[in-house]
């Protein structure tokens, strides 16, 4: 298979996979940083770790590697508005956003359905991505009757079940 076959055909089956939709955030050097993302999971129970897929021309990760910690927002259905403002790179992203600092001082999004305060663990090279796992330092639901964020075929939607 042609290589540029190959990308095409990899977007369009990824994409059927669906995802929520995190924000990681960090504080570097006294400033709020973060991004979207959607390549999150939770990886062991004991310790409890979670894993995230920064790119490596992502900005911010840089930041929030450099603090040493990261939060993971996990965003409601009615969050698509912070989704795309977190998308987007080299903007100042918290002035229209509420927020307060979690456990590791990172930021916790006003209304979002639940976070994971994490300190980085490791991180692993991955192609044009890295692994970053991170060791779960505060979690907790904040929202647990609001619909998920949900990322699929490169759409957005909402979860009908529950
Ligand atoms: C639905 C969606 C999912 C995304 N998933 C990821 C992801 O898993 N990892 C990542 O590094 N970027 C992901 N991005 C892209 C980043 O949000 C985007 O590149 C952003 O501009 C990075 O900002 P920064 O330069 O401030 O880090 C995603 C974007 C969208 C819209």
């Amino acid at each position: 298979m042609a290589d540029a076959d190959l990308g095409r055909r990899f977007r369009d089956v990824m994409g059927h996979f669906a995802t929520g939709i995190v924000v990681a955030t960090g504080q570097h050097e006294g400033k709020p940083a973060g991004f979207a993302a959607q390549s999150f999971l939770s990886l062991s129970m004991e310790p409890a770790l979670v894993a995230l897929a920064p790119a490596k021309t992502s900005t911010s990760w840089p930041k929030l590697r450099a603090s040493g910690s990261f939060c993971i927002n996990i965003l409601g259905a009615d969050q698509k508005a912070i989704c795309d403002k977190f998308a987007q790179t080299g903007i100042e992203k918290f002035s229209t956003f509420g927020w307060r600092p979690g456990v590791t001082g990172s930021p916790v999004l006003d209304g979002i359905l639940a976070y994971i305060d994490c300190d980085l663990e490791v991180e692993h090279d991955a192609g044009d991505h890295t692994i970053a796992i991170g060791r779960v330092r505060d979690l907790a639901m904040l929202d647990s009757t609001s619909r998920p964020l949900v990322f699929y075929r490169g759409g957005y939607g909402q979860f009908k079940g529950l």
